[in-house]
């Protein structure tokens, strides 16, 4: 898709920037003029079924968003971090001037039937997904307020608005994000920064690799009446990531001005079937 310079002079903090969906963002938001601030944890997470990010993909991601001409500042933090996180934006804002746009990407999704999920994993969907997410929140909004108005987009999930099954702590988890969007919206609408929610169906990223299928029909076979919930009405099952960094720009761009508190499906269909 050509783009029209709609995030020029614009600054985009965005999570999980290493590969998958934030890569996709990062250089989506950046062909748009706006420059990159990113993190990733960008090495090994544990317990999930499907293949950690390295720093060599981080590098991969840079690499994308200077040829779109356009500047980033990236660094390996983790989004549980509060401090470390914090301390990535005041260097972002330092060199480029301010922030404008945060976008919360990083998650974790492990898969297991309710009676087999460990009380770790449990724990560590709600760190990455809901306390990573609002850490990410506190560590930019400020500088939105500084800027006088700004936009906040928070990644969810199918998951976020219906059932992802065999997954009781990855859907609580993204179900939080919800509230999380409507209560920082009411907060900061005041000063002019909007907060949305995106919800993905399947997505065409690593977070299918490794065992992760196999992980899904092993828990899938415990009850199979439950197996084609989410089905696309489309005629595919999952979108590319870019179709969901199309959602990620409409947000962030002034196009979206005057839409807050509100939670968009890029789904194809899913949540009602
Ligand atoms: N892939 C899908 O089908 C799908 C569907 C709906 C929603 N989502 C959500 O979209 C977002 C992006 O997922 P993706 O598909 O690109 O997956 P991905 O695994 O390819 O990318 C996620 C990125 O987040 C990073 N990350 C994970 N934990 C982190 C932490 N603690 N600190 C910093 N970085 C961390 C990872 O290193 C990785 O690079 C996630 O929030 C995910 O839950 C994905």
């Amino acid at each position: 898709m050509a783009a029209s310079g709609r995030l020029e002079g614009r600054v985009a903090f965005i999570t999980g920037i290493a590969r998958g969906q934030g890569r996709a963002h990062a250089v989506r938001l950046a062909s748009e003029g706006a420059k990159i601030v990113g993190i990733d944890l960008a090495g090994p997470i544990p317990g999930v079924p499907y293949d950690s990010p390295t720093p060599a993909d981080l590098a991969e991601t840079v690499s994308l968003v200077e040829a779109t001409g356009s500047e980033i500042l990236a660094e390996i933090a983790d989004v549980r971090d509060l401090d470390g996180m914090t301390a990535v934006v005041e260097r972002g804002v330092e060199r480029f001037g301010g922030l404008d746009v945060i976008v919360a990407n990083a998650g974790v999704c492990i898969p297991s039937t309710w009676d087999q999920t460990a009380p770790e994993v449990f724990q560590n969907h709600i760190d990455t997904n809901v306390t990573g997410v609002w850490n990410t929140v506190i560590a930019g909004a400020r500088h939105l307020v500084e800027r006088g108005g700004g936009s906040v987009i928070l990644i969810s999930s199918y998951a976020g608005k219906k059932v992802q099954p065999f997954m009781v702590g990855y859907t609580a988890s993204k179900h939080a994000v919800v509230g999380m969007t409507r209560a920082f919206a009411a907060e900061l609408g005041k000063h002019s920064i909007r907060v949305n929610s995106i919800h993905p169906g399947n997505v065409n990223t690593p977070m299918g690799s490794g065992d992760m299928i196999g992980a899904l029909t092993r828990a899938a076979e415990t009850n199979p009446v439950l197996m084609n919930m989410g089905t696309p009405f489309l005629p595919r099952f999952s979108a590319e990531a870019d179709e969901i960094s199309s959602t990620v720009l409409f947000l962030a761009s002034d196009d979206a001005s005057f839409i807050t508190a509100e939670h968009i499906s890029v789904d194809g269909g899913a949540q009602y079937f």
